[in-house]
């Protein structure tokens, strides 16, 4: 096991276009690393310099605190699974897992002793006999991260594992692998552009853009706290509404209508400029109707035309076309492109509660809940009002949990008594009213 230790690297492959660019990531002993971002963002190229499958231009990569650059990718002793993960059809499942340790010429009762463990960890205890053919889409991908975790690896590397299998087989994987790594507190870096892998799997998700990391965070620091506009655009599903306004005192002027963001530090931070991107997300917004007294003094309401609906049985969506001024709308366009997304950028999303009786056509009142707002520079894309504390806050919290998950995977009892579970939940809990 081993931290993998990433300073300042630089990939440029033959026409000189840096693939990955000055990415600096630091990945502790037993973490579980996400890397997520758009296609093309440079994700298996950084994965597959750890690996040693690909020469690093520039730019330190240490692995347990040796400088690997050089090193063969034999020697880094790194275990990978890829997408598109290849199983020896001639041989059977057993044999499949066992191939790494035969390649060491592992003695045999060793080599059965791990395969044994292995298959009981993955519950392929049943299936050592038989060849894969004769296996399901998940008990195969089950196979390939036996091979995987057969040997005793620094580190996992896995390269969108999931990306064949179909959704509900999915979710169960997600859940195994998550389990799995858990256990053994092994070192995992896992690509991913699975919004759910990312949010669910690891303890941290690096988001990468044209090669260049944009943010390192916990699952909540990236939602609640995003450090540009490529963040809180990519991470959330529907994406983030991105409104062009004026700020006027701690009035904001939108397509949608003016509202009140009622913090002061909130519009102290725009300055001089004239114009911000105010971003919201969907389920920020609520049929005001549903909104009672007390919650609607803590938000803002607006009157707005609602074009088309979609009931989804456990919430509603709304969606609201704007004007926005051209060049604004150019800049989400891009920007909406860049994203992978099909979603129109002069439109908002909102996501309401089910029972929510808006149709489509109406002019309906919408709650905002300001205090989840976030105001950006439209030139740079920074985040205005990022709040660092909060950001630290949330350092903790997933260090907290993070420590929860292992105890219960590991079936020990958290040190303050009660069961670990619990104990995540409370500090979740203070988080959340912090
Ligand atoms: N062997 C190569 N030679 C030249 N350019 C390459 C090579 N491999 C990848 N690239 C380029 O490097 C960039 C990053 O590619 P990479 O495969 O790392 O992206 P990715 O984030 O894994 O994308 P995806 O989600 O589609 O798998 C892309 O612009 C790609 O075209
Ligand atoms: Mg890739």
């Amino acid at each position: 096991m081993a931290e993998i230790t990433m300073k300042n690297i630089v990939k440029r492959y033959g026409d000189g276009y840096p693939a990955v660019n000055d990415v600096s990531l630091d990945i502790k002993d037993g973490e579980f690393m996400i890397l997520v971002g758009p296609s093309g963002c440079g994700k298996s190229t950084l994965l597959r310099m750890i690996v040693g499958l690909e020469d690093i231009t520039s730019g330190e990569l240490r692995i347990g605190g040796k400088v690997v650059n050089r090193v063969a990718p034999r020697e880094r002793n790194l275990s990978m699974v890829f997408q598109n993960y290849a199983l020896y059809p001639h041989l059977t499942v057993f044999e499949n897992i066992a191939f790494p340790l035969r390649l060491a010429k592992t003695p045999d009762d060793e080599v059965r002793r791990r395969v044994n463990e292995t298959a009981e960890l993955l519950e392929l205890t049943d299936h050592l006999e038989r060849k894969p053919a004769n296996l399901s889409g998940g008990q195969r991908q089950r196979v390939a991260m036996g091979r995987a975790i057969v040997r005793e690896a620094n580190a996992f590397l896995f390269d969108e594992p999931l990306s064949n299998l179909d959704a509900k087989l999915r979710g169960q994987m997600r859940t195994e692998i998550s389990r799995l790594q858990r256990r053994l507190g092994v070192t995992t870096v896992y690509v991913t552009h699975d919004q759910t892998e990312a949010m669910t799997l690891g303890d941290r998700v690096a988001v990468l853009r044209k090669g260049v990391l944009q943010q390192v965070g916990s699952p909540r620091e990236l939602y609640e706290q995003p450090s540009n506009l490529f963040v809180a655009g990519f991470i959330g599903s529907p994406s983030m509404n991105f409104l062009p306004a004026t700020v006027d005192g701690t009035v904001l002027d939108t397509p949608l209508g003016r509202f009140d963001v009622g913090d002061r530090r909130k519009v102290e931070a725009v300055g001089d400029r004239s114009l911000v991107l105010v971003g919201i997300r969907p389920e920020h917004f609520e049929d005001a109707s549903l909104v009672g007294d007390e919650r609607r003094e803590r938000g803002s309401v607006l009157r707005v035309h609602v074009d088309v609906t979609e009931w989804l049985g456990n919430e509603l969506y709304a969606y609201i076309p704007y004007e926005a001024p051209a060049d604004v709308a150019a800049q989400l366009r891009e920007l909406s492109q860049e994203l992978d997304s099909d979603q129109m950028r002069t439109q908002a999303v909102v996501a309401l509660d089910a029972s929510s009786l808006i149709s489509p056509g109406d002019e309906a009142e919408l709650w905002i809940d300001t205090s989840r707002i976030h105001l950006f520079d439209p030139a740079t894309g920074e985040n205005l009002t990022r709040d660092e504390e909060r950001v630290a806050a949330l350092g903790r919290l997933a260090d907290k949990e993070r420590e929860a998950q292992r105890r219960v995977q590991r079936g020990t009892p958290s040190e303050s008594g009660g069961t670990a579970a619990s104990g995540a939940e409370s500090d979740g809990a203070e988080a959340a009213a912090g």
